[in-house]
This record gives structure tokens, sequence and C-alpha cells, in this order.
């Protein structure tokens, strides 16, 4: 499913909204996870976190089936997010070499870096079971919650 302008045009600010005062890191990212897995269709929304002891990415707050608690570099389309730093729009998981199958429903994938002070600190995995479910409108639309996350990271408490 597509999103139109007009469901990010009211989701974007309630989730805005959410983290409004919040100084809870996973209070606020299990909020939004809820938030955007309610506001559609998507099969599995959340985020994975950069554990820096580890050099993994660890499974954080989340809404849909359960998933891969750990995701290590060279594999997966959120280390390559992770890695990169760059956004990745997967249309069909199954074509994509080192797609991890966490849920054998999801059929595309987004992932979005956050940064923190000149490092990706998480991703956020978006899941559908629709085929080339995400666009540039989804990452242009969700662009300021990203924002907002980036801004507030390191002042929110774990
Ligand atoms: N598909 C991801 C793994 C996480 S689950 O989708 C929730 C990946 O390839 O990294």
């Amino acid at each position: 499913m597509h999103l139109n302008k007009a469901t990010y045009g009211t989701l974007i600010p309630q989730c805005l909204a959410l983290l409004e005062g919040e100084p809870s890191r996973v209070a606020n990212l299990a909020n939004l996870s809820a938030a955007l897995k309610h506001a559609c269709d998507w099969h599995w929304v959340g985020f994975y976190v950069v554990d820096f002891a580890r050099n993994e990415l660890v499974l954080g707050p989340f809404q849909g089936p359960v998933a891969c608690t750990r995701l290590r570099k060279g594999k997966g389309v959120c280390a390559e997010a992770w890695e990169t730093g760059l956004i990745q729009i997967v249309p069909n998981v199954h074509e994509h070499s080192g797609h991890i199958a966490c849920s054998s429903a999801t059929n595309s994938e987004l992932v979005i870096p956050i940064q923190s002070e000149g490092r990706i600190v998480a991703v956020l995995d978006l899941d559908s079971v629709d085929f080339d479910a995400f666009s540039a409108a989804d990452t242009d639309a969700l662009k300021p919650l990203v924002q907002a996350i980036e801004t507030s990271w390191n002042q929110w408490e774990v």
C-alpha cells in the first residue's frame, strides 16, 4: 500500500507531538513504532539500534511479528543502511542479495539510517507484504520525523 500525502500529513505531526517533552528514548521509539504501524498496513515497523560495544545492530522498539534480535555487518538491508549511511529502498526483498527474512510475509522494505553527531546510531526499518510499497515519496514524507529523532537522540535518556 502506498501512503498518500494526506495520511502522512496527519501522521507526521502526530508523531512529532508524541516526542514533545518525553526524555525516554525507549518510550519515544516505542510510540513512534506504534503510530507508524497503526497508520498503515505495514507488516513490521521498528528500530534497530547500533550496539557500539559489539559492533552490531540490536533490535529496538518495534511493532509486528517477532524479529531477528541482532544483525551483523555485511548481511542484510538494515546493515547496508548502517554501513553506507544511505536509505535502502528494496522493491522485492526476494531479489535482494543478502536480505534477511525475519518474516516470510515481507515482500518489500525501506530502511532509513538515523545519524547523531556524525555517526549512524540506529535505523528505521519498514516492511510491507506488498511488493514495491516504498518510494522516495515515503522517505521525503518521513524526513521531518527522522530529523526530529536525530536531533533528540543524544538528549534522550537511554
Ligand atoms: N530484513 C532485514 C532484517 C530485519 S527484519 O526485516 C525486521 C534485513 O535484511 O536487514
